[in-house]
C-alpha cells in the first residue's frame, strides 16, 4: 500500500497503480486549478475593490492574443495528456492476455455463481492463483449487475443476454472484497463476496480438493447428449446440423447474411435463437432451447464446443 489513507483500498493488481496514478493526477489538476481560481478571485477582489465613491471604473481590456492562445493551448495540452493516458489504461483493462485463466461468472438476484474450467463451482467466492492473469466471462440470469473488486481497480457491468468480460492480474495474496456495483433490487447491498488470491501451490491444492462433477467441458458433453444435440450435430459431419468439431474461432458463412466468427456470443445465440443466423447449407430446423437450459448450462455447452478443437 503506497498510501495509508484509511478509506483508500490497497492496490493488488497489475493495473491498480496505473489507475491510481491517473486518479491522483486528475485530483491534483483539479485541486491546483480550484485553488488558483479561488485564490485569484479573492486576491483581485481585495486588490481592485472600489475604495471610494469617486473611484472611476477602469477601461475594460479588449483583445490579448497571447493570453487567449495561452488559455487555449494549456488546457488543450492538459486534456490531451489526460485523454491519451486514460485511453492507454482503458486499452490495458480491456485486452486480456491470451494465456489468462478463464472463469465463468453468472450473476443473479442476489448472488455470484462462479465456475472454473476444471469443474469447481463457487458462490460469492472466487479462488485464483497469484501471479497469473484471470479473465472472467460474465452474464446475468435476470437484471444488470456489476462485478467490482476495488483492490484490483476494475469494474464491469454484467448483463442479461450478453457476455461481458473482465480481467486482472493479481499481484498480492490475500482475501479481498467483491461487490455488486449496480443497484439490482432489494438485496443488492448483500450481493457481496470474497476473492481469494492464493499462492500457486495452495491454489493447486484447492483445485484438487473440489470438482467431483467433472470439468465444465465434460458436463457440457453430458448435456449435449441428454439434450439430444448429438442427433443432428454429428462428429463425422453427416448430421442435419453443422459439425461442431474444430468450429470455435472459425468464420462461418450465414444464409442471407454476413459471415460471423464463431465465438461465445454466437454459440449462445445459436442455442437460444437458432433461427437468428443459419449456417450456410443447413435448414432452419433446430428448435430453440430458450428456457430449457440455464445460463450455467449454456456456459458448459459452449465450453464443450470449445473443447472440440480450435483452442484460441
Ligand atoms: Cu447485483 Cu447489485
Amino acid at each position: 500500500m503506497r498510501f495509508s489513507l484509511p478509506l483508500f483500498p490497497e492496490a493488488a493488481s497489475a493495473v491498480a497503480n496505473q489507475v491510481d496514478s491517473l486518479y491522483f493526477f486528475l485530483v491534483g489538476i483539479s485541486v491546483f486549478f480550484s485553488v488558483l481560481i479561488a485564490g485569484l478571485v479573492i486576491y483581485f477582489g481585495v486588490k481592485y475593490h472600489r475604495k471610494s465613491d469617486s473611484d472611476t471604473m477602469p477601461k475594460a481590456a479588449t483583445g490579448g492574443v497571447a493570453l487567449e492562445i495561452a488559455w487555449s493551448v494549456i488546457p488543450l495540452a492538459i486534456s490531451m495528456v489526460i485523454f491519451f493516458w486514460s485511453a492507454s489504461i482503458f486499452f490495458t483493462i480491456n485486452r486480456p492476455p491470451d494465456d489468462a485463466l478463464e472463469v465463468y461468472v453468472v450473476a443473479k438476484q442476489w448472488m455470484w455463481k462462479l465456475q472454473h474450467m476444471e469443474g469447481q463451482r463457487e458462490i460469492n467466492e472466487l479462488h485464483i492463483p497469484l501471479g497469473r492473469a484471470v479473465r472472467l466471462r460474465m452474464t446475468s440470469e435476470d437484471v444488470i449487475h456489476s462485478f467490482y473488486v476495488p483492490v484490483f481497480r476494475v469494474k464491469q457491468d454484467v448483463l442479461p443476454g450478453r457476455y461481458t468480460q473482465l480481467w486482472f492480474h493479481p499481484t498480492k495474496p490475500g482475501k479481498y472484497h467483491l461487490f455488486c456495483a449496480e443497484y439490482c433490487g432489494t438485496k443488492h447491498s448483500g450481493m457481496i463476496g470474497w476473492v481469494y488470491v492464493m499462492e500457486p501451490a495452495d491454489y493447486q491444492a484447492w483445485l484438487s480438493g473440489g470438482a467431483g462433477e467433472g470439468s465444465l467441458a465434460s458436463r457440457g458433453e453430458q448435456l449435449f447428449q441428454s439434450l439430444a444435440c448429438i442427433n443432428c450435430h454429428k462428429e463425422d459431419g453427416s448430421g442435419r446440423g453443422p459439425m461442431l468439431v474444430d468450429l470455435f474461432g472459425k468464420t462461418v458463412e450465414i444464409e442471407g447474411g454476413k459471415p460471423v466468427v464463431v465465438d461465445e456470443a454466437y454459440l449462445r445465440e445459436s442455442i437460444l435463437t437458432p433461427q437468428a443466423k443459419i449456417a450456410k447449407g443447413f435448414q432452419p430446423i433446430m428448435p430453440t432451447f430458450q428456457g430449457l437450459v440455464t445460463e450455467d448450462q449454456l456456459l458448459q455447452l459452449i465450453e464443450y464446443i470449445k473443447s472440440k478443437g480450435k483452442k484460441k
